[in-house]
């Protein structure tokens, strides 16, 4: 149905194009012809709706940066951008709004997995296709959305891990020597679900000691309060698994504030920071200072990709029902020069 509804659209297009083209060429449209030019082509644009779901952090800064760069009038688009601040009710609202609107592609980037169910069966009533971006949706009937474009958030944590697990191991530091706290992203949130199971897995698999799991709602003032109250509680933290990188600029702070330092020396009572994204210019930089042990990328630059998408779909095309984007890992120490997971090999990346 959706296919159907899309090829009407494309027609439609054609038309509004060749009509456009004749007003062109043969002057026909008397002195209006601008002014209807300017109509048709308004009229020939692709409608969408794009529902943020918030701007807690520096990676999401950029990813709604990439979809305004790429949604644009010059490039065929009408973008309806709704913020939906953190909040999954505001979205819902959005979608509904997009519905009556009728856009043509609805683009959803949840704030967390569930509960969605309702509002995207009413976009496949309109024959409206869905596409999720950045955080998965977990809906009973995987039709209920056409594809999603995002990042494997569970081997990111995977990737975080296993790099931990290489530097320790090449430092002669036991799994029973390190003393872990992890300050969770947003509680429901695929990258938190993913980068959590990440890390516990691995914890559980090295016999590591992960003291406490705590949200810090992947934001730095929470990140900052949420390590100041675990600094309190636990005297023996020497890793902090930080799941976005404003949490980890929030817990240097603390550390730093509480006269302790963030550093690779675990040896010499450093406490070291394990982070996720790469965005934050000040967050590469404690790599390079070493303040930061290891970021493993979650990549922003999302737009190009939702876009291609709902070029395969203009022209009749199934897209991928799921596709990953390509992520990096970050060290400024090069004792661990790549790690394997699942017999993949990923290359660490070496900021200077
Ligand atoms: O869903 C992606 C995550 O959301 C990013 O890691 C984090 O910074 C953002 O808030």
């Amino acid at each position: 149905m959706t296919t159907c509804k899309t090829q009407e659209r494309f027609t439609v297009r054609i038309i509004l194009f060749l009509l456009v083209l004749l007003c062109i060429v043969t002057g026909g449209c008397g002195g209006k012809a601008s002014d209807q030019e300017e109509t048709a082509e308004e009229d020939s644009r692709i409608k969408v709706g794009f529902s943020q779901l918030g701007a807690e952090s520096d990676w999401r800064s950029a990813n709604t940066a990439s979809m305004k760069e790429t949604f644009t009038p010059a490039n065929g688009y009408e973008l309806i951008f709704e913020d939906g601040q953190q909040k999954q009710a505001n979205q819902i609202k959005a979608i509904r709004t997009f519905i009556q609107r009728e856009v043509e592609y609805i683009v959803l980037a949840p704030v967390t997995e569930t509960g969605w169910d309702t509002v995207l069966q009413e976009a496949k009533d309109a024959r409206i296709p869905v596409i999720i971006m950045d955080r998965k949706v977990d809906v009973q009937d995987d039709s209920l959305f056409t594809c999603r474009v995002g990042s494997d958030f569970e081997l990111e944590g995977r990737k975080a891990a296993e790099w931990l697990r290489s530097y320790t191991e090449a430092k002669g530091i036991g799994p029973e020597d390190l003393h872990i706290v992890n300050i969770q992203g947003t509680i429901g949130a695929s990258a938190q679900i993913g980068r959590t199971k990440g890390l516990a897995d691995a914890a559980k698999q090295n016999g590591w000691d992960l003291l406490a799991e705590v949200t810090g709602d992947f934001t730095q003032a929470k990140g900052r309060e949420v390590m100041a109250s675990l600094l309190r509680q636990y005297e023996n933290i020497n890793v902090v698994y930080c799941e976005n990188d404003n949490e980890a600029l929030g817990a240097i702070e603390a550390i730093e504030a509480a006269g302790k330092t963030p550093g690779l020396d675990l040896t010499a009572g450093e406490i070291m920071i394990i982070s996720f994204d790469g965005v934050n210019e000040a967050a590469l930089d404690c790599v390079r200072q070493g303040k930061i042990a290891c970021i493993a990328q979650c990549n922003p630059e999302q737009g190009a990709l939702v876009s291609d998408i709902i070029h395969t779909l203009e022209q009749g095309g199934t897209p991928e029902k799921i596709s990953y984007t390509e992520e990096e890992i970050f060290a400024v120490d090069d004792t661990v020069k790549e790690i394997e997971i699942m017999g993949t090999v990923y290359p660490v990346t070496i900021l200077d």
